[in-house]
Parts: structure tokens; C-alpha cells; sequence
């Protein structure tokens, strides 16, 4: 039998791309490989978010056109959001590459590789060719939580990002269709599902108009499948963040107490420049809106640093306001400039040893507030969904609460149990605690 390797870099999106990729070759006879050096089809899932992520892939792609010279015969398919940016140049800049593809033309990776993944169609683009690739068999790779796309491409214009450029406008997927593959993955033991969009607050706009629906909505009929106790979804943009979105997680008992809210700086003028829509105040007032209605909420968050423009001032807006909301965590991000976008064409540019410079005092923040929030969670108990032995240390389990933050613990449960936890000891980013024994009736 022949095999192949996927290797993913980015997102949740793409992460979940590779499951419907591997269904894929599956479906065209392929077995999975443990390692590259044993595959005979070579997949990339890429990313270009950032130069990081792109200079990654060109470090991995050149470890697979070495294997190549060996042996001629492997076949080699890149796919995601890199391969759909560098879509005029890429045969050339890797005359090895037999077969790319971008994100909206997964369904189509069986035409071009053939049975067996043979690579047939050689030297063949699959870019800008969007289905969704919602329906396609899937290879998932965790038993009780699946991702959900619900819908795919960006309407938004944020000026740093190449997402809509590599992802195109946003279309939903329908309610119905979201519905079956929910209680589907039910039916198959799920019980955490994340719901996936670029602005998931934004789906349901474009579907047809006796639709009429939201993401409210959609939360809503997904709390009603049976089996399904925990609803997460990735990114909420909070320009879109409407109240019916809000009273759907404080109503649904599935929907987490988390929400992941990008807020990308905390000055007004950078914010105005990045094209967010929002700033500090609208943002800080959803933040109460939330909280008050969902007491207990986890609020995590993107930053970026070093924006064209971007003062010592704007960066300390951007410090005050970490402080003042107190996220749970965030994610930290120098600004990367990417070849088409806006903000690349932007004077003003920020010197490296700055942006650096940003970066460290700002994840000296975060750690400091996410620590102060994690010191609260101790002495209390909290839900986890066990998923593995702990990294660290395997007499231990490992899981995560509903605020989604990660808990090592001693006690007795397989992967997949729902289980009280109570909290002894918290760090800036984990937890450490003892299962809760049920007191009997
Ligand atoms: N659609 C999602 C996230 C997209 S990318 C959303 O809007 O929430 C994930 C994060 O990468 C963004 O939130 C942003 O913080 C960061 N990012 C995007 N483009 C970037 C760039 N050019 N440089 C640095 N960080 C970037
Ligand atoms: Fe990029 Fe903005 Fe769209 Fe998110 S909302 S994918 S940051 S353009
Ligand atoms: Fe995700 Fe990277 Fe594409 S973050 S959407 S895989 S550019």
C-alpha cells in the first residue's frame, strides 16, 4: 500500500483542513506513515500569516526535495494559504513540487493526485478554486472534540493580514448542513466541538435571505444535539459581536464560559489604522456586556506589536489595556509585513530591535495578568474534559476546563470523561489539581 504524510503548520483551520486532506487520500487508498522518510506522497498544509511560518515550510520542503533526489518517484503536494499566495511563482521557486493546491480547492486534491496518489496531474495548479470542503471524508485526529467549519474566507479588510487574499470572501456554510455533521460527530462519541470561521459573528450574512439566521442561532441549534456538552468557536471578531450572540452563551448550557477576542492593540489610532472597526472603548464595553452576562468568563486575545506607526504611546495603550481587561491569555505577535497587504505599503515601518523590544515587555504583561487570573481558579472546582496522560509528567492526566485552560491532575479517568477537578496550585499558563471524588448518595 502506498502512504503518505501530511505535516500542517497555522491554524485551527488548516489543522482541520489536514483532517478532510488526509479523508482525502485515504479515500484514494493511501495509508497514513509515521515519519516523511516513509511516505511516498509528501503533503504540505502551509501558512503565511507570518515570515515565520513561511520560512518553516522552506526549511521542511527542502528536507522533502532531498528525499526526492534519492527517490524520484515520491510525490510531493503543497496546499494552504502559502502555496494560494506564491500561486504565480511557486513551480518555480520548487521546480520539485508535483502537485499545489490552496485552501478552497481540497475537494479537488483526488483529480489531480489519482489513485494511489500516483501525482497524475503534475505541475497542476488548484488554486482560487473554491468548495467547501465541509462534506469530504475526514480523518480526525482526537475522538471526543471536532472542529466544525461554518464558514470559509474573510469579508474583513484588516490591513496587516493576508487572509482574504489567500482565503477570498467569506461564505457560510448552511445551518442545516453545520446541524448533521454536529449530531453525525455525536453519534460518533464528540463531546467538544469548535466551531470554526475566520469572523464566526459574521456567518449567516450571505446565505439566502428566508433564511434569516445568526451565529446566535446556529449556537443555539448546535446546544440541542444530543451528546454534545461543550461549544467552543474561533474568532469571534468583535466588531460583529452582537447581543443575540451574547444571550445565546449565557443561555446555551454547551457554550463554554471562553471567548477568544482578538483585540490587536489597545490605541484607538492603530486600531483605526489596521481597519478594525472598533476601538479601546467599543471594545472594552463588549468586554463588560460579556461579563456581566456570563459571569466567570475567560477572555483570551491576539496582540501584535510594532504595526507601522505604532508609538511608545500606542504600545502603552495596548499594555494599559491588557491590565485593564485581564485576559486569561493571549497570544503575542510582532507585526510581519506580507507582500500585498496594506500595512506593507505603509511608511513609518517599525525598526526590528523596537518591535523586539515590544514584544518581551508585552509578554511580561500578559504572563503577569494571566497569572494573577489562574491564582483566582485555586481552590475551586472546575469541569475538565480529560484528553491524555499530562507531557510533563505521565502519572498525571491532562485536560481542560470549560474556560479552556489546561490542567494537569491526579486521579482516575480515561480520556474523554467529564470530571471535577479541584484546583491546588496555578501558573501563568496551567493548572494543577486532584479529581474531585464523588460523594456518594
Ligand atoms: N481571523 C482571525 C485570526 C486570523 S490570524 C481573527 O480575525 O481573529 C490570527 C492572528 O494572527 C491575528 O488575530 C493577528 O493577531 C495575527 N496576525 C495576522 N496577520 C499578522 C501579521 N501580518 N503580522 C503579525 N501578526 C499577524
Ligand atoms: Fe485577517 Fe482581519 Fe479577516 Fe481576521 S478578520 S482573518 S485578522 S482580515
Ligand atoms: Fe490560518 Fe495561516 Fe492560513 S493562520 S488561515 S493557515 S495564513
Amino acid at each position: 500500500m502506498r502512504r503518505y504524510h501530511v505535516t500542517t503548520f497555522g491554524c485551527q483551520m488548516n489543522a482541520h483542513d489536514s483532517e478532510r486532506i488526509k479523508g482525502m487520500l485515504e479515500e484514494l487508498g493511501l495509508g497514513e506513515a509515521t515519519t516523511q522518510d516513509e511516505a511516498d506522497v509528501l503533503v504540505f498544509n502551509t501558512c503565511t500569516i507570518r515570515e515565520k511560518p513561511d520560512q518553516k515550510f522552506a526549511a521542511h520542503l527542502a528536507q522533502a526535495a532531498a528525499v526526492k533526489r534519492r527517490d524520484p518517484d515520491k510525490v510531493i503536494a503543497v496546499g494552504g494559504c502559502y502555496a494560494e499566495a506564491q500561486r504565480e511563482r511557486l513551480f518555480d521557486l520548487y521546480p520539485y513540487v508535483d502537485v499545489a493546491f490552496g485552501p478552497g480547492s481540497i475537494p479537488h486534491l483526488g483529480e489531480w493526485l489519482g489513485a494511489g496518489g500516483l501525482g497524475i496531474a503534475r505541475g497542476q495548479f488548484g488554486l482560487q478554486d473554491r468548495t467547501f470542503a465541509g462534506e469530504l471524508p475526514m480523518h480526525r485526529e482526537r475522538r471526543f472534540q471536532a472542529w466544525v467549519q461554518i464558514s470559509m474566507g474573510c469579508n474583513s479588510k484588516c490591513a496587516y493580514c493576508i487572509v482574504p487574499a489567500v482565503r477570498g470572501r467569506e461564505v457560510s456554510r448552511r445551518p442545516g448542513d453545520v446541524v448533521a455533521e454536529v449530531t453525525r460527530l455525536a453519534g460518533d462519541g464528540v463531546r467538544e466541538l469548535t466551531l470554526l470561521g475566520q469572523n464566526v459573528n459574521s456567518w449567516g450574512r450571505d446565505l439566502a435571505p428566508e433564511i434569516h439566521t445568526d451565529f446566535g442561532e446556529l449556537l443555539r441549534a448546535c446546544d440541542l444535539v444530543d451528546g454534545i456538552e461543550r461549544i467552543r468557536f474561533t474568532s469571534p471578531h468583535p466588531k460583529d459581536f452582537r447581543r443575540p450572540v451574547i444571550e445565546a452563551m449565557a443561555e446555551c448550557d454547551a457554550v463554554c464560559e471562553h471567548a477568544h477576542l482578538p483585540l490587536q492593540s489597545g490605541s484607538s489610532r492603530i486600531l483605526k489604522a489596521m481597519r478594525r472597526t472598533y476601538n479601546r472603548e467599543r471594545y472594552l464595553r463588549l468586554v463588560g456586556e460579556l461579563r456581566e452576562a456570563i459571569p466567570d468568563l475567560a477572555l483570551t486575545t491576539d496582540l501584535i506589536v510594532g504595526f507601522p506607526g505604532e508609538t511608545e504611546d500606542d504600545f502603552l495603550e495596548t499594555i494599559s489595556t491588557v491590565e485593564e481587561v485581564g485576559f486569561d491569555s493571549a497570544f503575542t505577535f510582532v507585526y510581519s509585513p506580507r507582500a500585498g497587504t496594506e500595512a506593507a505599503a505603509m511608511a513609518e515601518q517599525i525598526p526590528e530591535e523596537v518591535k523586539r523590544d515590544r514584544i518581551e515587555r508585552l509578554v511580561e504583561v500578559v504572563q503577569r495578568v494571566a497569572a494573577v487570573r489562574n491564582a483566582e481558579r485555586v481552590g475551586r472546582v472546575e469541569q475538565v474534559l480529560v484528553e491524555s496522560p499530562s507531557r510533563t509528567d505521565p502519572n498525571l492526566l491532562r485536560g481542560r476546563t470549560r474556560r479552556n485552560t489546561t490542567v494537569n491532575f491526579s486521579g482516575a479517568a480515561a480520556a474523554g470523561d467529564l470530571v471535577d477537578v479541584r484546583i491546588e496550585v496555578a501558573t501563568s499558563t496551567t493548572l494543577r489539581g486532584v479529581q474531585a471524588v464523588p460523594v456518594a448518595a
